[in-house]
Parts: structure tokens; C-alpha cells; sequence
């Protein structure tokens, strides 16, 4: 058993298969969300005062994840009744830096059995052996893991980064690019490394005009933001 809590699916693998009770009905993941992007993480706990603030936060961002073909999926070690208290509690009496009244629509699983925690590594002993950590894994299309985070109990998530990662994976997949540190869209993003000296030296003897290259590995380019917005958002 204990073995099972550090099992992890780990980047480039499929997302583990599983089937699940949810505050929105039942799930069968990762299939029902063919074709789009999914967040699945995870929280210690309802009723707590830091996944309130992430629930909250990432409730209000709900749509702006959507537009970016983008779903959310949430899970804890609590069971259905109390999700559901949770949810009511945070839509009809928390009011916390501007957000009231805040309709958390995205399911939220109930794991008593630790089922899907074990499956996904989101139970790590030596922070608690009851409640999940603040596990992120970013799942594409094809139900492919394509990023994983881990924060402690004690740390709120970043959304912002959150969202930026979905649209930095999807500006790799569309333009074949990479990006740099803290990219944004409408930053210069980096192309492949010279495969063969012939490209080396003609990228260092300025032959592909459109790039700009600090060294032979290391060159970039210019992608525009609405390029990129545009081909990666719904209207
Ligand atoms: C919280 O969300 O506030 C929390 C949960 C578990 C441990 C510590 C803080």
C-alpha cells in the first residue's frame, strides 16, 4: 500500500485511466475530456482557508481556461457531501480580494478511497499521509501529461502561471517552438538547436534573416502575440 503512494505518472506519459464520483456527476478520465486540455489537481482539503483562496481564484479564471480549449478538474480526500457544503459555503458567504458570490462549475472529485491520489502521486507521507498535496498535471489532447507541479500544504498555487504554461505547451505544439524563461506570448521565442555544422555556421553567418542568434545553439525569433492568440484561443 504504501509502495502505491509514490507511484506518479511522470512527463510524456498517458494520464492514468480512472473512474470517478464528482460534484458535476460521473467521470471517466482522461476519456471524457478527449480533444481538449485538462488541469487535473489536487487540494489538502474542503473547508480550508488556502484551497478556498485557490478555489476561488481558479473558479474566476474558469472561463479564460475554457477559451484556451482548457478544463479544470479538481480533487481532494474528502467525500461527496462535503464537497458540495464546500462549493454552497463558497458561493454564498465567502468574499475574499474582490471575488463574492463565486460559482466553482468545474468537478470536483471525491477520493475517500485515495484511488486516484495513489494512482497520481498526490499523497507524499512526509508532508501528510491523509490529504493530498497541491499536485498540477497538465494533460493534453491526446491525454498525454505534458507538465507537473507539486507545492507544499502551506503554498497557494499561482494561477497565472498555471495559465501561462497551458499557452506556452499549446505555442510549442502549433508554432514548433520553444520558450524561453518567463515567456509571454509576444516574447521572441527560441527555434531548434542547428542539427549539423552546415546550419551552424549559417545561422552565425546571418543567413536565416529572421533569426537573431546569441551563438550557434542559441537563437530566437519573433513571434507575434496575436499570432499566437489567435490560433491558440476560441473567440
Ligand atoms: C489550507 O488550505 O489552508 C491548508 C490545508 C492543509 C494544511 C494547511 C493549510
Amino acid at each position: 500500500m504504501e509502495e502505491q503512494a509514490f507511484s506518479m505518472p511522470r512527463i510524456g506519459d498517458k494520464a492514468p485511466e480512472f473512474k470517478a464520483i464528482t460534484t458535476q456527476g460521473d467521470m471517466n478520465f482522461p476519456s471524457d475530456f478527449s480533444g481538449s486540455w485538462v488541469i487535473l489537481f489536487s487540494h489538502p482539503a474542503d473547508f480550508t482557508p488556502v484551497c478556498t483562496s485557490e478555489f476561488m481564484t481558479f473558479a474566476t479564471m474558469e472561463e479564460q481556461f475554457n477559451k484556451a480549449n482548457c478544463k479544470l478538474v479538481g480533487l481532494s480526500i474528502d467525500g461527496l457531501y462535503s464537497h458540495i457544503a464546500w462549493l454552497r459555503t463558497i458561493k454564498e458567504k465567502i468574499e475574499y480580494k474582490g471575488m463574492k458570490d463565486v460559482d466553482v462549475k468545474f468537478p470536483l472529485i471525491e477520493d475517500i478511497s485515495m484511488n486516484v491520489a495513489k494512482k497520481y502521486g498526490m499523497v507524499m507521507p512526509g508532508e501528510s499521509s491523509t490529504q493530498a498535496v497541491r499536485a498540477v498535471f497538465v494533460i493534453d489532447p491526446e491525454g498525454v501529461v505534458r507538465t507537473i507541479l507539486y507545492y507544499p500544504l502551506s503554498l497557494g498555487r499561482n494561477f497565472d502561471e498555471l495559465y501561462r504554461i497551458v499557452i506556452a505547451l499549446q505555442a510549442a505544439d502549433e508554432f514548433e517552438i520553444a520558450t524561453p524563461a518567463d515567456w509571454r506570448p509576444g516574447d521572441d521565442v527560441i527555434i531548434s538547436p542547428a542539427g549539423s555544422c552546415g546550419t551552424a555556421k549559417d545561422r552565425m553567418d546571418g543567413k536565416e534573416e529572421d533569426l537573431d542568434c546569441k551563438d550557434w545553439f542559441f537563437c530566437t525569433k519573433k513571434l507575434d502575440k496575436d499570432t499566437v492568440l489567435k490560433r491558440i484561443l476560441k473567440n
